[in-house]
């Protein structure tokens, strides 16, 4: 059955054969028969034309192939010859098989690289099946690169056909044995493979196709040092089934080949293997290994019995490595396997927009979480911007506007982290401006968790401090009350140099704000996913304010219902050396609070100055001192708003100055009766103790009412025991009052203004509560007896009261100074300056 082409290519080959001159006989017997065909090979052009039988035969009537002279069933033509032919039958398609071979020889001279044509021209052949043969010899040493224009190559097994029934078989050579590399149809991808020492490459072409073209073009190359490389394209999803060199033989052996697989970023691509053996191997292990971007253990080698990767987002590559056989028994190593590049399979491939061109100092990274992974194999997980770069670890920088998808199995193996930085140049227009530090919607809605938000907030040496002011307030992180919300703000010094941390606090508690003296580092740290429903309660105002020498400044109201717990900043490492620190602390006019110190922590030694701790009612102004080296204050019930100043010497090492109070409250009420009858008993021991109290107080005219001042600190409405009243004089700079009492009693040294004159302190006694120790006085069971749970319990035993404290006085002094209370006139707690020895 003659198609139209056939018909073609005999019209084709009558015209070719009207060409030259010739005899009226042979003339006529061709177009007698007409199929005459005339081929002409030039002279060096390295190609042999042999027409054979096809193989097995045809059975039935044979077929000839006439010339004018004789009548054959092999017709061959060599470089530089011509032949005149047709065929005894009218179906020699069916008969006869026609391999065009061409040697290029890229060993004694110059490869003739680049385009390859079909010659000679499809267009004088005979329509018979054909082979065109190219058989490139090169170098042991020399790349050699086919490069297969459109349409691309798909490969196919054994026993597989292509539908239009053209095929590229490829085969390379190691030593003189061929490697069959894969026969390929024309509609896949594979676009390049590249050998090396030479490569032979077989086109077949049905009779009945009009392809006129090779398809492939031939290159030079550095050495590939393997067997061969298979490159592949993914335009879109799409899947390529390839085999090893030899499928479905064994694979050569000891040899490597490699498959390259370049894929858009935003798609993703699994393997499969579908069928494998593997041999009996001597020396070395049959692998596979795996080059994949963004992977941290490139490459990645896993057994072929292991299963392959999947979810790979764009190109990576895949090699095969044989080993050293068993001679006895060696086996084969043949491996058949799928490539399936598809879209994402989740909503991941979302493109979510992260708007950051209104903002000039904010950056957002995200990057995979640091865990540890061992050598199991973990599929990439990328993120990419615009579809189009896709990378492991992304950084958004400000000024512009983002559009990012992502490429992952597993979203939860990412984390963002976010920086942005507000700085006051001038003092002068951000002096009590405040700004909302909150994270952005776009960010919250990104579908990775959002580990650390950070703002850096700066403010200009000694002219400004910063006040934080959240819109819930905060509760400080402590082993004995843990955070357990789904974020929390880590605060920490922003200076260089000052490795300060402030502490972690949440949402819950009873800190309304924290001053900090200087540039701070404002982290916002999420603990779990549930943070997107808390977002709305992370909002935290800051506001510029005037500067202030305390490290930091917190601001308490504690309620009712809890222990309010604090601590000293870089809690564990020691309040940094001769830094201060305050609590505001409120006192409700209906609750009274109990102020506890957990002593265990503590164990400062100084090396030079004193480590301090100053408790001042804020409405009398008067004040406790404790020296923290000697003595701690015992637990005791305020009833006014109170100040906790802590004030740091210069340490010795591993000496270092922690400190853990907490605070609670309870109704006034409540307590009276049992503060009454506990503040007889104390009082009774104070009176005693005052017997060996020497004191000598010079007074100044009282300009408001003289103060009770002592074991209660209370104020003239409840029944506190008399107590010996000292003025508490303010107004009057010059007030002074000495003390002479014990000589490690006295603190007046270390109240030092900055200008390094002495204050003049008056100076009260005071004796601690002598009768429950560790506890509040007086023990009512609401404030201070309860402990939350049996560890803390544990956590307190009742502190041993020092015997030699029995009766012994601590001081009460009182700076005269003026202290204002807008914090920037406040004095500093401490002066670096060493310690100077109060001398009258
Ligand atoms: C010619 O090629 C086609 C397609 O590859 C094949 O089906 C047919 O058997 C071949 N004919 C001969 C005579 O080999
Ligand atoms: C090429 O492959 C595509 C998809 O695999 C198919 O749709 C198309 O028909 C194929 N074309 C040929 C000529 O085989
Ligand atoms: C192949 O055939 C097409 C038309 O069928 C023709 O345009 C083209 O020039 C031919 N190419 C060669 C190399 O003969
Ligand atoms: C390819 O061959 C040319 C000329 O033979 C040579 O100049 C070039 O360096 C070769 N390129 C490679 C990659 O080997
Ligand atoms: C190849 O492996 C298959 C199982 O994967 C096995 O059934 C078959 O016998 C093996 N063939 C050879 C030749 O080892
Ligand atoms: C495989 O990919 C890696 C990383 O992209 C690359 O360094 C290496 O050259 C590639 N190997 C081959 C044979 O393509
Ligand atoms: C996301 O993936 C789905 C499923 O593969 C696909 O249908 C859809 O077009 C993809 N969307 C985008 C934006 O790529
Ligand atoms: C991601 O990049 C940032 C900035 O280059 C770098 O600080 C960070 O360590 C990187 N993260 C990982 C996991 O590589
Ligand atoms: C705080 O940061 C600002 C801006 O970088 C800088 O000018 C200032 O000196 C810093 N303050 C301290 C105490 O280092
Ligand atoms: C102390 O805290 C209370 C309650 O927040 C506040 O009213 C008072 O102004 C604060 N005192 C100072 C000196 O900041
Ligand atoms: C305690 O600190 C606060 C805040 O810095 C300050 O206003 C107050 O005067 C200080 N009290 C003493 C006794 O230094």
């Amino acid at each position: 059955m003659k198609s139209a082409h056939l018909l073609q290519a005999q019209r084709e080959g009558r015209k070719g054969s009207e060409g030259p001159p010739r005899t009226h006989k042979v003339h006529f017997l061709f177009l007698l028969l007409s199929g005459a065909s005339e081929i002409a090979l030039r002279p060096g052009s390295g190609i042999t034309l042999v027409i054979q039988p096809r193989t097995p035969a045809l059975p039935g009537k044979p077929c000839y192939i006439l010339t004018s002279k004789r009548r054959d069933t092999t017709l061959a033509i060599r470089s530089g010859e011509r032949a005149a032919f047709t065929f005894s039958c009218q179906n020699p398609e069916s008969h006869f098989v026609m391999e065009i071979q061409k040697s290029v020889d890229c060993v004694s001279g110059p490869c003739p690289f680049g385009e390859v044509q079909l010659e000679p021209s499809t267009s004088v052949l005979p329509a018979l099946n054909r082979t065109f043969v190219w058989d490139v010899k090169a170098h042991k040493s020399i790349g050699l690169e086919l490069h297969f224009s459109r349409p691309r190559l798909r490969q196919i097994g054994p026993g597989e056909a292509c539908p239009d029934g053209v095929t590229h078989s490829i085969s390379g050579r190691i030593n003189t044995a061929e490697v069959k590399i894969g026969t390929f149809c024309s509609n896949g991808t594979v676009s390049r493979i590249k050998m090396q020492e030479g490569v032979k490459v077989a086109l077949h072409l049905p009779w009945f196709h009009p392809r006129n073209f090779s398809g492939f073009s031939i290159a030079n190359h550095t050495a590939i040092k393997r067997l061969c490389i298979v490159e592949c394209v993914f335009e879109g999803e799409g899947t390529a089934t390839l085999m090893s060199a030899n499928y479905p033989e064994g694979f050569p052996e000891d040899e490597l080949m490699t498959w390259q697989f370049l894929v858009p970023p935003h798609m993703r691509s699994s393997v499969s293997f579908l069928s494998f053996n593997v041999s009996n191997c001597e020396k070395k292990e049959e692998r596979v290994e795996y080059y994949i971007p963004g992977s941290t253990t490139n490459p990645e080698v896993f057994k072929l019995e292991d299963q392959q990767p999947g979810n790979m987002a764009g190109t990576f590559n895949l090699s095969l490595q044989g080993c050293d056989q068993d001679a006895q028994s060696p086996g084969i190593l043949r491996l058949r396997f799928q490539v399936l590049v598809q879209h994402p399979q989740t909503e991941s491939n979302k493109t979510y927009v992260v708007d950051l061109s209104n903002e000039q100092t904010m950056s957002l990274t995200i990057e995979p979480r640091p865990v540890k992974h061992g050598r199991k194999f973990v599929p990439g997980c990328f993120v990419c911007l615009e579809s189009r770069t896709c990378s492991a670890n992304v950084t958004l920088t400000p000024g512009s506007k983002h559009r990012i998808s992502f490429l992952c199995d597993n979203l939860t193996r990412l984390w963002m982290n976010a920086e942005k930085t507000l700085s006051c140049l001038d003092p002068r227009y951000c002096q009590r401006k405040s700004y909302r530090l909150q994270v952005p919607s776009d960010i919250l809605q990104l579908p990775v968790q959002l580990h650390d938000f950070s703002w850096k907030l700066l403010v200009p040496k000694d002219r400004l401090s910063l006040a934080l002011v959240p819109a819930q307030k905060l509760q400080q992180h402590t082993h004995e009350r843990a955070c357990s919300t789904s974020f929390s703000y880590l605060l920490a010094s922003a200076v260089p140099g000052q490795d300060l941390y402030f502490g972690s606090f949440c949402p819950g508690g009873a800190i309304e704000h924290i001053q900090v003296k200087q540039n701070v580092s404002v982290t916002l740290r999420t603990f779990s996913p549930g943070f997107q429903k808390d977002a709305s309660r992370q909002v935290l105002n800051v506001s510029f304010i005037p500067f202030f020498k305390e490290e930091s400044i917190f601001t308490v109201t504690p309620d009712a219902k809890s222990k309010v717990y604090l601590r000293t900043p870089n809690w564990d490492r020691g309040l940094p050396s001769l830094s201060s620190v305050s609590w505001n602390i409120s006192v409700p006019s209906n609750q009274v609070a109990c102020l506890t110190l957990v002593k265990e922590r503590m164990g400062v030694v100084c090396q030079t100055g004193r480590a301090f701790m100053i408790i001042q009612e804020q409405q009398t102004r008067a004040k406790e001192i404790f020296s923290l080296e000697e003595v701690l204050p015992e637990p005791r019930v305020r009833r006014r708003s109170f100040w906790v100043n802590v004030s740091n010497c210069s340490p010795a090492s591993g000496k270092q100055l922690d400190l853990l109070f907490w605070v609670a409250l309870t109704p006034r009420t409540m307590d009276l009766t049992t503060v009454i009858s506990a503040a007889v008993v104390g009082g009774a021991f104070l009176l005693l103790a005052l017997g060996l109290i020497i004191c000598f107080v010079k007074r100044k005219k009282k300009k408001n009412k003289g103060l009770a001042v002592g074991v209660y600190n209370g104020n003239a409405n409840t029944q506190m025991p008399r107590l010996p009243k000292f003025q508490k004089e303010r107004k009057d700079n010059d007030s002074h009052v000495y003390a002479v009492i014990d000589d490690t009693m006295v603190y007046g040294h270390l109240l030092q203004d900055a200008s390094g004159s002495f204050l003049q302190p008056e100076v009260d006694t005071y004796r601690p509560f002598q009768g429950l120790m560790g506890d509040c006085p007086p023990p009512t069971p609401a404030v201070c007896s309860r402990t939350p749970t049996s560890k803390l319990a544990s956590d307190y035993p009742p502190p041993p009261m020092p015997s030699e404290s029995e009766g012994e006085p601590y001081t009460f002094s009182q700076p005269t100074k003026e202290a204002v209370g807008s914090g920037h006139a406040d004095i500093p707690l401490l002066d670096t300056q060493g310690p100077t020895e109060l001398v009258e």
